[in-house]
């Protein structure tokens, strides 16, 4: 037999909520897989097809014997296909979606058994935070806090009328060069910023009060020191701003830029592809739909 699992792009941070938010977009990796005698073989079609690997380095095919290890089962020889629609290194969730789509179909394939809870902790103890992998996972919006390698978590509905445009870079950007910029201290009126923004955001979000959605999504923490990693990020968010958009974050680690809109998308794709334009980045931007 078959399995076949679509796994949703995400967007992290959501501004002010580092590693503790994120949204599950309308954009999907079909991830196809059964057990095929002892050999491992991997196809790759769309986004990554030129470099994501075909061995068992593969994201999907570790994430797969992670359930195998689990069950205390031998992995058997698998035969994965990849749809891929997420670009990679973008700061949209691939890696997420490829470890959520491994560990699911492998739960699959051996007959449901780990809980979504579990199969959430293994997600982000193969992806290293859960921002992504939750909503990824769970669909929705979700909150999710790490401690002792258990996920608390809290999923609830994106606002009906909200929708987002992203700006795409046509460069990569890895998470770890990403993290790497950031400090390893901040001060206490910073952590303030933050947090007063961030419980901000999710009170908004859970009463729809979109109005609140511009001072909610301000970030201090890791934006303002990513921003050299991406040529004309400020320009290109303050240039959405203008166009009508609610709000303009980085998108996780970035290089992509997310502005949550309810009306105007076309106005604030044009500008953002402008702005990143006269910075000298070509971008493609996209209309993505938070999914349930
Ligand atoms: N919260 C993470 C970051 C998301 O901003 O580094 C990227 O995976």
């Amino acid at each position: 037999k078959t399995v076949r699992v679509a796994v949703p792009a995400t967007t992290a941070n959501m501004g002010p909520g580092f590693d503790c938010l994120g949204m599950a977009l309308n954009l999907y990796n079909e991830i196809y897989m059964s057990i095929s005698g002892d050999k491992l073989s991997i196809e790759v079609e769309g986004e990554g097809a030129m470099d994501i690997s075909r061995d068992e380095q593969n994201i999907v095919y570790r994430a797969a014997r992670r359930v195998y290890a689990e069950l205390g089962q031998p992995v058997p020889g698998l035969t994965i296909k990849l749809v891929n629609k997420i670009p990679t290194s973008r700061g949209l969730g691939s890696s997420a979606a490829a470890i959520v789509g491994g560990l699911t179909a492998a739960n699959r394939l051996t007959g449901e058994r780990l809980s979504q809870e579990r199969l959430l902790e293994l997600a982000t103890e193969l992806e290293g935070h859960p921002d992504n992998v939750a909503p990824a996972l769970l669909g929705g919006i979700v909150i999710s806090v790490l401690q002792d390698s258990k996920v608390h978590y809290l999923r609830i509905d994106p606002p009906a009328g909200l929708n987002t445009v992203v700006a795409i870079p046509d460069f990569p950007l890895s998470t770890r060069a990403a993290r790497e910029v950031l400090p390893q201290r901040v001060s206490l009126q910073e952590a303030v910023f933050n947090l007063s923004r961030a419980a901000l955001l999710v009170g908004a979000l859970c009463e729809k009060r979109l109005d609140l959605l511009q001072v909610a999504g301000q970030d201090v923490l890791h934006q303002p020191h990513r921003a050299n990693l991406v040529p004309g990020m400020k320009e290109v968010m303050a240039a959405a701003r203008q166009a009508g958009a609610l709000n303009v974050t980085l998108s996780g680690a970035g290089p992509t830029v997310i502005a949550l809109t309810c009306g105007a998308e076309e106005a604030v794709a044009a500008s953002m592809q402008h702005s990143f334009k006269q910075a000298g980045v070509n971008c493609h931007t996209k209309v993505l739909i938070p999914t349930i």
